[in-house]
């Protein structure tokens, strides 16, 4: 069969599940009443830069777990009169456009709540009906990935030759495997590996591997099946992973090292370096911030 043939069978990947009902413990007090996703790196929120890579990846439906209390986060996709209005008056027409380039259709956004903070696992969880019968894309915003193509297209490439689960890989360092969940994985092609399993945040000794899972994952609807089971693993929480490493032994996954700059932003190392990293990027203001940033050596 054609590559051509084999992607017109599989389903697209037309929906993503956004987990953000997380405190975001790990950054107060910047968290105590700002959401974690609306930090800025550059001159954009966490949120905004997944659902750029998502549009990027063709997605077109963005299902949001949330809490009751993050309103601002569905809020800041949809239009801003009053903004508009005096921005329009103004006649700031570069900030008007800028502004509605992250206006998503109403219909764009579905909303569900994760009630309790339960483990990541739940969180995927509790979007099981939106998800419905479909593969769908999922998104952690701590991890933005800087890239034009973007890492979830690069995902949905390898989806369509692969069919199955896809999930975006990274070497690290061996020290750091207790942070991420790690895969025993062997590679089959340039920058593909099939996975055999997937272990969250084991020690170093017991890591079957340093490549790490990244916050970016194309699952097949059956992942719910054992999500549903709601067993506890890493740190008493519901984990993706251990549902992952299940459905290994009747699906395949397949794993992308992608190409692209990742930040992991749940802390202060990796959301400081992204900004500096997102800044140089910016012609605007990459040679003067490259100057100033001299002055700190
Ligand atoms: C989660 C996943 C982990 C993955 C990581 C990527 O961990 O459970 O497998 O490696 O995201 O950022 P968390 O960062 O929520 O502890």
């Amino acid at each position: 069969m054609t590559s051509a043939a084999a992607k017109s069978i599989r389903p697209s990947i037309r929906k993503a599940v956004f987990p953000v009902a997380g405190m975001g413990t790990r950054f107060l007090p910047a968290t105590k009443v700002m959401p974690k996703e609306m930090l800025t790196v550059h001159d954009r929120p966490l949120i905004q830069h997944a659902i750029e890579e998502a549009i990027k990846a063709g997605i077109e439906e963005f299902i949001f777990v949330t809490n009751t209390d993050k309103k601002i986060l569905e809020d800041h996709f949809k239009p801003q009169d009053k903004l508009e209005k005096i921005l329009s008056e103004r006649g700031k027409n570069d900030a008007l456009n800028i502004i509605r380039q992250s206006n998503l259709k109403k219909d764009q956004i579905k909303i569900t709540y994760q009630d309790e903070p339960l483990g990541l696992g739940h969180a995927i969880w509790c979007a099981k009906e939106l998800v419905g019968n479909d593969p769908f894309a999922v998104f952690l915003t701590d991890d933005i990935i800087l890239n034009d193509h973007g890492c979830m297209a690069q995902m949905i490439d390898v989806y369509n030759q692969k069919g199955g689960n896809v999930i975006a890989l990274e070497n690290i360092p061996k020290a750091d495997t207790g942070k991420y969940g790690i895969a025993d994985a062997h590679q089959s092609e340039n920058n593909i590996f099939v996975i055999q399993n997937l272990v969250e945040k084991p020690n170093p000794e017991e890591a079957p591997s340093t490549l790490s899972i990244v916050g970016r994952y194309i699952l097949q609807p059956e992942i719910m099946t054992y999500l549903a089971a709601h067993e506890k693993g890493a740190g008493g929480e519901i984990q993706l992973t251990d549902s992952m490493a299940k459905l290994i032994k009747d699906q395949t996954f397949h794993g992308l090292e992608f190409q692209g700059q990742r930040f992991d932003c749940g802390g202060a190392l990796g959301f400081i370096e992204a900004n500096i990293a997102y800044g140089l990027s910016d012609p605007a203001i990459k040679d003067m911030l490259l100057q100033n940033l001299k002055k700190y050596k």
